[in-house]
């Protein structure tokens, strides 16, 4: 991994002169946001910066879209699904900007850092006010300030990436959070677009990490999950070494928090350390996604995916051997250019092997500029979802029989809501990630409580409060 790059103290003093300047000028106006955030928990969590910015720049959050003054659209370009989706949702934004021109839009993310894409939507959609790649995030309020003076702004540079400390964040929970430990990506897996629009790899120093988590805990935070594109490839500073170390540093340095969460692991990197942390640390929670994409050896060689199948099947019984309590959760595409009958078979039995406790999957989707994408034998589409189909289908069986051993158990849960379809019925997750409805109310949001598992539904688990 390169050095990192850090933002200097001087650019993001700039930024927020500038936001406080935006401020200024909207005074008593009562302009309100509203953010539509794709794709993944990175996404998501930038959006909670460009939240931050935004109340810094005196907007507050709308209550609903069709009442906001700026719309801003963080997208996500992992598959072409999600593009499409975006284009349709902007689109049918001009009506409301022809009716009124006061409205400002904004689209920003990776789509917008896709070769091309930021130019070419800029010019499609003329009554897009701001648009501006994962490289700009903590410019925003400049280039906000510059839209809002009726300045059209596009703003897209090719570059390694750097990392921006100290931008304001307005969290969407106030019990469970998220903090980045590593921006970008190196990995270069064959179908994987990521790597280009999240640029290199590089990690946060150890202490701002800390003192960030130590923040949120001593805010009332009671469950943070450390982001990365490969959480195991943290390369730490003076104070730790790697990733393992980066755990128990947290782990020890906050003893208010209490559960611990990371995600993404990539199996290539999986080390015994980081088993030994999970087995050793008591708030660091017992569950671990670990995306293998494809149970074929083959096919995970033409992924660039640096693991074969034995040795995937190898570290979850290290893991299960360490960590009992354990559960697993996992990414699968299918679909992969060259994936015949027999390789997919191997998907299977390996999902049926593994026992997952939910599986992300996915048909594969051609990106423009990977390597995947101009390799032969490209899958027919309803080979995808046949396969897509089929694939659901055992996960599911594997989940129901593996949800019965909980029957009978007891667990404690962090509240994250609750269901008002018909009796008011509570939900939260386990440490180990299984996430259990029980009968609550509203009261319970935010606090951590015991339960008895009763039954299980759907992907769910039943239970009662004890
Ligand atoms: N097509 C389909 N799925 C993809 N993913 C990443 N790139 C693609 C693609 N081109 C999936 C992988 C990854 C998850 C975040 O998205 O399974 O782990
Ligand atoms: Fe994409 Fe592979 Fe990097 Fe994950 S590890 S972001 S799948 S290139």
């Amino acid at each position: 991994m390169k050095e990192p790059v850090f933002v200097s103290p001087a650019e993001i003093a700039a930024s927020k002169a500038a936001a406080k300047r935006v401020k200024d000028e909207v005074y008593g106006l009562g302009l309100t946001y509203h953010i539509e955030s794709y794709g993944c928990q990175m996404n998501e969590h930038d959006s909670e910066k460009i939240a931050g910015m935004m109340e810094d720049m005196g907007y507050t959050k709308a209550e609903d879209k069709s009442k906001a003054d700026f719309i801003i659209f963080n997208t996500c370009c992992i598959r072409e699904h999600a593009e499409q989706r975006v284009y349709g949702n902007i689109g049918a934004l001009k009506k409301r900007k022809d009716e009124n021109p006061q409205l400002m839009i904004g689209v920003c993310g990776c789509m917008m850092q896709q070769k091309d894409s930021g130019r070419k939507l800029f010019k499609r959609f003329p009554f897009v006010d701001i648009v501006f790649g994962t490289n700009e995030l903590h410019r925003f309020p400049l280039l906000f300030e510059e839209a809002y003076h009726g300045e059209r702004t596009l703003q897209v540079r090719d570059m390694d990436g750097e990392i921006a400390e100290g931008l304001p964040v307005c969290r969407n929970s106030t019990f469970s959070t998220f903090t980045n430990i590593t921006y970008g990506c190196n990995n270069f897996c064959s179908y994987c677009i990521v790597p280009y629009v999240r640029g290199r790899e590089r990690s946060r120093n150890s202490m701002d990490i800390v003192n960030e988590v130590k923040g949120l805990a001593l805010a009332g935070f009671k469950e943070v999950t450390l982001l990365g594109q490969n959480v195991n490839s943290y390369k730490g500073d003076g104070e730790t070494t790697d990733f393992p170390a980066l755990l128990r540093m947290v782990h020890d340095q906050v003893p208010e928090l209490k559960r611990i969460r990371f995600m993404t692991s990539h199996p290539k990197d999986l080390s015994s350390g980081l088993i030994d942390a999970m087995a050793e640390l008591p708030r660091v929670c017992k569950h671990i996604h670990l995306p293998v994409q494809s149970g074929s050896s083959r096919i995970l060689k033409l992924m660039n995916r640096c693991y074969t199948r034995e040795k995937y099947i190898e570290e979850v019984q290290q893991l299960r051997e360490k960590v009992p309590e354990i559960e697993l959760t996992t990414d699968i595409i299918v679909g992969f250019p060259g994936e015949t009958e027999a390789d997919f078979k191997e998907t299977l039995s390996l999902v049926e092997q593994v026992g997952y406790s939910a599986a992300y999957t996915f048909m594969y989707s051609p990106r423009k500029g990977t390597v995947a994408a101009t390799m032969p034998d490209q899958i027919p589409d309803e080979v995808k979802h046949d396969r897509l189909e089929r694939l659901n289908e055992v996960q599911s069986r594997v989940l129901r029989n593996g949800n019965m051993k909980y029957i009978g158990t007891y667990g404690e849960v962090l509240v994250e809501g609750c269901d008002h379809r018909s009796e008011p019925m509570a939900y939260g997750k386990l440490s180990n990630f299984k996430m259990v409805y029980f009968p609550g109310d509203d009261s319970l949001v935010g606090s951590m409580r015991n339960v008895k598992i009763t039954g299980s539904q759907n992907n769910s688990l039943i239970g009662e409060l004890v």
